[in-house]
């Protein structure tokens, strides 16, 4: 078999720390499932600023349009807090996701049973909660245009920012949360908010039309957003597969991770259209950022970014064998009791970023006799 050709981007803060778990799960599955990699590492992020004076290369774009698939870790540093945008570390991921057009980022919300009582909710509203946040991540208001800031004739400021979504873009990301409901429990919630955006009345228009086109086995349901943040709270499991837009999947996102237990728990894919090749553009990231409040202690949950390599194996390699072994392990290191900082209760062991990880690495190898 050809060597695996990832592009690794560790990024900011914690990111190169919980990057670095990742890579002892790469060389054992090197070592002990004689897989290859070809992996070529890169700066992006406030890390590229201080070497290249830019968030991202044009080089490192293309190393990510020839790799087969992209680990990202995290971007953003304090020191570019008062930059303008074109200087900021959080364009080296918007540029990727535009660049390669990623336009559809699954972000699974699962509870391991370990944790159920990490969440700050309820262990019988979690219990058991696997819920799948597709969110559109190339357009909306994101990327709309108008976009500025400009001065009126009396000095005062207007910061201006356009949301934007045309049939195409919604119709592609609502046929990847209709195909992935097919393999899971067969339902969709559509999130917009069609009672005072015309962006939102398309949206839901265009996943009507399409669900009624081609995808009436799967039940669609459709929900404002601001009671989709209310009943993810409420009753989370009433939900399958969630598809909404840009920023409203961001929110949607991280809230959803704390019913997990942590920030730190949830991983995604961020996928595009499949190329003339065959290959579907792909990166991997967790949905945290870098923590620039913890990075540097050695106690960042790796568990996101490790989980986010194991969609990548999914997704990117079809490795669904070596996937499963490692959310296994994960799960059972999280049942011995093992708890980074941001999960940690009352009689569990707490332990930093990298114990966590080699843990993982150490049950992997009880997989492997
Ligand atoms: P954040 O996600 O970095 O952190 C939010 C909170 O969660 C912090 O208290 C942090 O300590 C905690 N946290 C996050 N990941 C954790 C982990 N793995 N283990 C334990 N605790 C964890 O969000 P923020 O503080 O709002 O943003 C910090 C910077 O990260 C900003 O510059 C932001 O733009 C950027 N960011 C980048 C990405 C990305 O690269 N995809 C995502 C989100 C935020
Ligand atoms: C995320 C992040 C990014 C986003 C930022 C860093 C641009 O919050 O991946 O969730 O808003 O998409
Ligand atoms: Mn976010």
């Amino acid at each position: 078999q050809p060597a695996k050709k990832l592009l690794v981007l560790p990024g900011d803060g914690i990111g190169p720390e919980v990057m670095r778990e990742v890579g002892r799960i790469i060389t054992w599955l090197e070592e002990k499932r004689g897989l290859s990699f070809e992996i070529t590492e890169d700066l992006v992020g406030g890390a590229s600023l201080a070497e290249y004076g830019e968030p991202i290369r044009d080089e490192v774009i293309e190393k990510a349009r020839a790799a087969d698939a992209v680990l990202f870790g995290s971007v953003g540093d304090p020191r570019w807090n008062h930059v303008g945008f074109e200087k900021r570390p959080e364009l080296a991921i918007l540029k990727l996701r535009q660049e390669l057009a990623l336009f559809a980022n699954l972000r699974p919300a699962k509870v391991f049973d370990a944790l159920v009582d990490a969440s700050t909710l309820k262990p019988d509203v979690v219990r058991g909660l696997d819920i799948m946040i597709v969110r559109e991540t190339v357009g909306g208001i994101y990327f709309g245009n108008p976009r500025g800031i400009e001065t009126l004739p009396d000095g005062s400021k207007r910061g201006i920012n356009t949301e934007v979504y045309t049939t195409s873009e919604i119709e592609r990301v609502a046929r990847v949360a209709f195909d992935l409901a097919r393999k899971r429990s067969g339902r969709v919630c559509s999130v917009e908010k069609c009672n005072v955006m015309e962006s939102g009345l398309l949206w839901k228009e265009v996943v009507t039309d399409l669900h009624a086109r081609e995808y009436q086995d799967v039940e669609l349901s459709h929900m404002l957003a601001d009671n989709c943040a209310m009943q993810l709270v409420r009753n989370p499991r009433q939900f399958d597969v969630i598809v909404t837009g840009n920023l409203f999947g961001d929110l949607l996102s991280d809230l959803a991770s704390m019913l997990t237990g942590s920030l730190g728990m949830l991983p995604s894919a961020t996928l595009g259209a499949p190329g003339a090749n065959g290959k579907t553009p792909a990166l991997y990231e967790p949905i945290h950022g870098s923590a620039p409040d913890i990075a540097g202690q050695g106690i960042a949950n790796p568990i996101a970014q490790i989980l986010s390599f194991a969609m990548l194996l999914r997704y990117s390699f079809d490795l669904q064998e070596e996937g499963q072994l490692i959310e296994d392990a994960v799960s059972n290191v999280l049942a011995s009791g093992l708890r980074t900082a941001d999960i940690m209760s009352e009689g569990m062991a707490r332990v930093g970023t990298s114990v966590m990880g080699e843990a993982i690495v150490r049950e992997l190898d009880k997989f492997q006799k």
